[in-house]
């Protein structure tokens, strides 16, 4: 059984239930109405983007959050995941969409499902252990670990602030470590090779590549060059 406390947090009235274990917070949060918050200190079947596995041991953020339809959710998620860290003293960036990275090392992930007719928005933070080599830790960062219901706060903080979706652009382009960099996207079983040059307002990532520039709306981003190289 899970410990329910409320929450109220910019206005908005939450309930969280905070499992010891459970397989997935996704799986526990469908259903469940907008404004639940599910925590969980560790996870036997996490799971990320593209099916795959999000190793989730004690030691980690693991939480899904049940949220309104928002078709800006991926970008105001990663600025929410990457300004609750920078909080933490972490320098955290983007990577299109919403991979969060320190030097390039992947730190948190976000997924987003929908269910009923509500978004739930996963997210999961490696605070203590490294999930694998080339991948980072907020203690691997910064030297200490914040408990993870103190960063969950950081994260609904600047996730229900009443942000216009413009600033939320803004701010997402100046996080974006992607931008600028020679990338390779996956597309279902295509590739697109090119330089990321923009960000448009519904959070498509522009490519210029050989043959003119290309929109992609969703897809899978691996900065060519630098530390950038793994995606999970
Ligand atoms: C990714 O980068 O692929 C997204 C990872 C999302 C992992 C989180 S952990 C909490 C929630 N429960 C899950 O099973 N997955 C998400």
């Amino acid at each position: 059984m899970p410990q329910i406390r409320s929450l109220s947090i910019n206005g908005h009235e939450l309930r969280l239930l905070h499992y010891a274990q459970v397989d997935s917070t996704q799986r526990i949060a469908r259903g469940l109405p907008v404004g639940t918050v599910v925590i969980a200190d560790s996870q036997t079947a996490g799971h990320g983007r593209y099916g795959r596995e999000w190793v989730s041991p004690p030691g980690g953020l693991y939480t899904s959050i049940v949220l309104a339809p928002d078709p800006l959710l991926p970008l105001r998620a990663g600025v929410a995941v990457a300004e609750a860290l920078s909080g933490c003293g972490i320098p955290a960036r983007l990577k299109w969409p919403n991979d969060v990275t320190v030097d390039g090392k992947k730190i948190a992930g976000v997924l987003i499902e929908e269910a009923d007719g509500t978004m739930i928005l996963g997210i999961g933070v490696n605070l203590d252990r490294v999930p694998y080599p080339g991948a980072t830790s907020v203690r691997a960062a910064s030297g200490r670990v914040p408990a993870p219901e103190e960063l969950l706060s950081r994260i609904l903080r600047v996730l229900l602030a009443p942000t216009a979706d413009d600033a939320i652009l803004t701010r997402y382009r100046a996080l974006c470590a992607t931008l600028g960099k020679e990338v390779s996207v996956s597309i279902g079983r295509g590739l697109i090779r090119g330089r990321a040059v923009g960000i448009e307002p519904d959070g498509a990532l522009i490519v210029s590549t050989a043959a003119g520039a290309r929109r992609i709306a969703s897809g899978e981003c691996r900065h060519l060059y630098g530390r950038d190289t793994r995606s999970s």
